[in-house]
């Protein structure tokens, strides 16, 4: 079994936890690595983000865990495209020679999801138009269709060209599972301005003496007490998020592009970090690629645990890891 550690500013970073055979062999024993990452007495602060990453087979990875370990777990597996994948740094497959299979070859992981999430605990599946109604199915089966929450549509940017046989395809889908009853989300808000808050209200605007903005409100239907609603207020509150995202899409000329193929905004994942992961708690992301999951979760004061089965996946990962500067746990190891 190899271990390194290859970067400095990654200490708590272990990776390259392979056998001799490509076999994936967690660097501690299993009920030692669930306490070590998800224990209560593991005093994590919001500003210490800690994480490891592995390279191996992520089905594997989870197996060795123990049940409830994890806060939330995002799986960004290939979508079923029928091409590879190929980017200037990285090359997975997408091809399965039919939806069974691909079904056949998901559902394990999805499963394993269900058993190490805690009981109040989130799971993403994030996919395209490809496959995901039937990993919808699916996925209803093991986490209970009582237990679906949202489907996120995931809008992005970019350019648009006429089309006649069908509208440009300019969205993902994450299905959002809840572990159970007592999931609850933090709510996130984005900010809009003043005139975004007006043209939605499309309501009479109000001054009072010293100037400030307010529209009606109104307490209810059959009620007849009016309020203020103070627009200055309003807007600082923020607007909260609902399913549709709009996030731009790593396009060529994009800031934090590393030539990763299908590599994700690392917007889009701090969104799933501040939602569904307490500050300080744990998410997992076992089809990992550039390691998006890591940098958001390590942004956010999240922790997380990262595995992909391809060296170039878990090298960009480290690298980026390295630059955002994560923090680092005084940790030496088993
Ligand atoms: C869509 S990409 C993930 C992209 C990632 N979210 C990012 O932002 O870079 C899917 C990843 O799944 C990985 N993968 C596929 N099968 C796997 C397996 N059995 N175990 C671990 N990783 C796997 C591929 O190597 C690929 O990196």
């Amino acid at each position: 079994m190899a271990r390194s550690k290859t970067h400095k500013q990654l200490h708590f970073t272990e990776y390259a936890v392979v056998s001799e055979r490509g076999v994936y062999v967690p660097s501690r024993n299993s009920e030692t690595m669930g306490r070590d990452l998800t224990g209560a007495e593991q005093s994590v602060g919001t500003a210490q983000a800690v994480g490891r990453i592995a390279l191996g087979d992520g089905l594997t990875a989870m197996r060795a865990l123990p049940d409830a370990s994890f806060d939330a777990i995002y799986l960004d597996p290939p979508f079923r495209t029928g091409k590879p994948k190929r980017g200037d740094r990285g090359l997975f497959t997408d091809q399965w020679p039919s939806m069974d299979a691909y079904l056949n070859w998901l559902s394990p992981f999805v499963a394993q999801a269900h058993r190490l999430l805690v009981p109040a605990g989130w799971f993403w599946l994030h996919l395209d138009w490809h496959s995901v109604h039937y990993a919808k199915v699916l996925t209803d089966g093991i986490f209970g269709a009582r237990h679906f929450r949202n489907e996120i549509v995931w809008h992005y940017t970019g350019r648009r060209t006429p089309a006649d046989r069908r509208f440009n395809q300019k969205h993902d889908t994450l299905l959002l599972y809840a572990r159970g009853d007592k999931s609850r989300l933090s709510p996130l808000a984005e900010a809009w301005s003043r005139e975004d808050y007006l043209h939605m209200k499309r309501q009479q605007l109000h001054h009072d003496p010293d100037g400030r903005e307010w529209i009606w409100g109104h307490a209810g239907r059959g009620r007849s007490k009016a309020y203020r609603i103070y627009v200055d207020e309003q807007v600082s509150r923020g607007r909260a998020v609902d399913s549709v995202w709009d996030i731009p899409i790593i396009n060529t000329s994009a800031e934090e592009r590393t030539g990763y193929p299908t590599q994700k905004p690392v917007a889009l994942l701090e969104r799933v970090c501040r939602a569904s992961v307490p500050p300080g708690g744990l998410i997992g992301d076992f089809m990992a690629g550039s390691g998006t999951t890591g940098v958001a979760a390590c942004r956010t004061g999240r922790r997380f645990y990262l595995v992909d089965r391809l060296p170039e996946a878990v090298q960009i990962a480290e690298e980026r890891l390295a630059e955002a500067g994560c923090p680092v746990r005084a940790d030496e190891g088993p």
